[in-house]
C-alpha cells in the first residue's frame, strides 16, 4: 500500500498546543505563498473534506464525553485517511503546496501520548490512513501548556460553541500533550522545527517564513 512515487508537491503541517495560535500562522503563510503565485491547498484536522467535517464533528463534541481512548484515535484516523485520499494527494500529485493545521503528529502526541495509547498503535494506523506520506516539515508553534490551555477556554467562552471536548480534558492531560511535542521535536529535528509562540504574531511569521523560504 506504499508510495513507489513521491507525489510531486510540498506537505507542510503546523502542530502545538490548543490557542497556540498556529491557525493564523498557517492562514498568514498560505496568503504569503499565494502573494507568490504558487497555489495553496489548506485543510485542518479532524477535517478538510465533508466526511472528515463529519466525524470531526463527533470528536469535538462536548455532549460525547464517553467516547472511549479507541474509538478516539479511530476517529481521528478515519478523518485523515478521508482527507489524504480525498484532497492532500491529489493536491501534492498536481505540484501544490499542501498546509495542514494538524497531522499525525497530533495523533501521535494526545493518543499516543495523552491517552497512553503508545506509538505503536499510533504508526500502525498511519500505515493504513497515510501509507506512507510524511509532512516535509513539521512546524511546531511553541507555548507553555497552561497559557495555551487558559488561551483556548477563555476563547471558549468569548465565542460558545460545542467543540470543546478536548479543551475540557485535564491540566495533566494537556502538559503530557506538551511533553510529547517536546519529544518529538528532538527525535526528529531535521522535520519538526521548534517556532517560539510566546512572542507577537508579527515576529512569528517572519520566524515561520525565515524556516519555510528554505523549502520553497
Ligand atoms: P480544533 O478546534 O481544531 O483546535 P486547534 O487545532 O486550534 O487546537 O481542535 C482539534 C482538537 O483535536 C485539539 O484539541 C487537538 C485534538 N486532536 C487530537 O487529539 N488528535 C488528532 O489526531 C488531531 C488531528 C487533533
Amino acid at each position: 500500500m506504499l508510495f513507489h512515487v513521491k507525489p510531486r508537491g510540498l506537505f507542510i503541517t503546523f502542530e502545538g498546543m490548543d490557542g497556540s495560535g498556529k491557525t493564523t500562522q498557517m492562514h498568514r503563510l498560505a496568503a504569503r505563498l499565494r502573494s507568490q503565485g504558487r497555489t495553496v491547498l489548506e485543510t485542518a484536522e479532524p477535517g478538510g473534506p465533508p466526511v472528515a467535517m463529519k466525524i470531526r464533528r463527533i470528536l469535538l463534541d462536548s455532549a460525547n464525553q464517553e467516547l472511549s481512548p479507541a474509538t478516539e484515535i479511530l476517529l481521528y484516523f478515519a478523518s485523515r485517511a478521508q482527507n489524504v485520499d480525498e484532497w492532500i494527494l491529489p493536491a501534492l500529485g498536481r505540484g501544490e503546496i499542501v498546509l495542514s493545521d494538524r497531522f499525525t503528529d497530533s495523533s501521535l502526541v494526545y493518543q499516543g501520548c495523552g491517552r497512553e495509547l503508545g506509538a505503536q498503535a499510533v504508526e500502525a494506523l498511519d500505515r493504513i490512513a497515510c501509507r506512507g506520506l510524511k509532512p516535509d516539515l513539521t512546524l511546531l508553534v511553541d507555548v507553555d501548556a497552561e497559557a495555551s490551555l487558559a488561551r483556548a477556554r477563555a476563547r471558549n467562552v468569548a465565542e460558545p460553541h460545542c467543540e470543546t471536548r478536548m479543551d475540557d480534558q485535564s491540566i495533566e492531560f494537556h502538559r503530557k500533550v506538551y511533553d510529547a511535542y517536546h519529544a518529538l521535536a528532538a527525535a526528529e529535528s531535521e522535520r519538526v522545527k521548534l517556532v517560539n509562540g510566546r512572542t507577537d504574531i508579527d515576529a512569528i511569521e517572519q520566524e515561520v517564513w525565515s524556516i519555510v523560504s528554505r523549502y520553497v
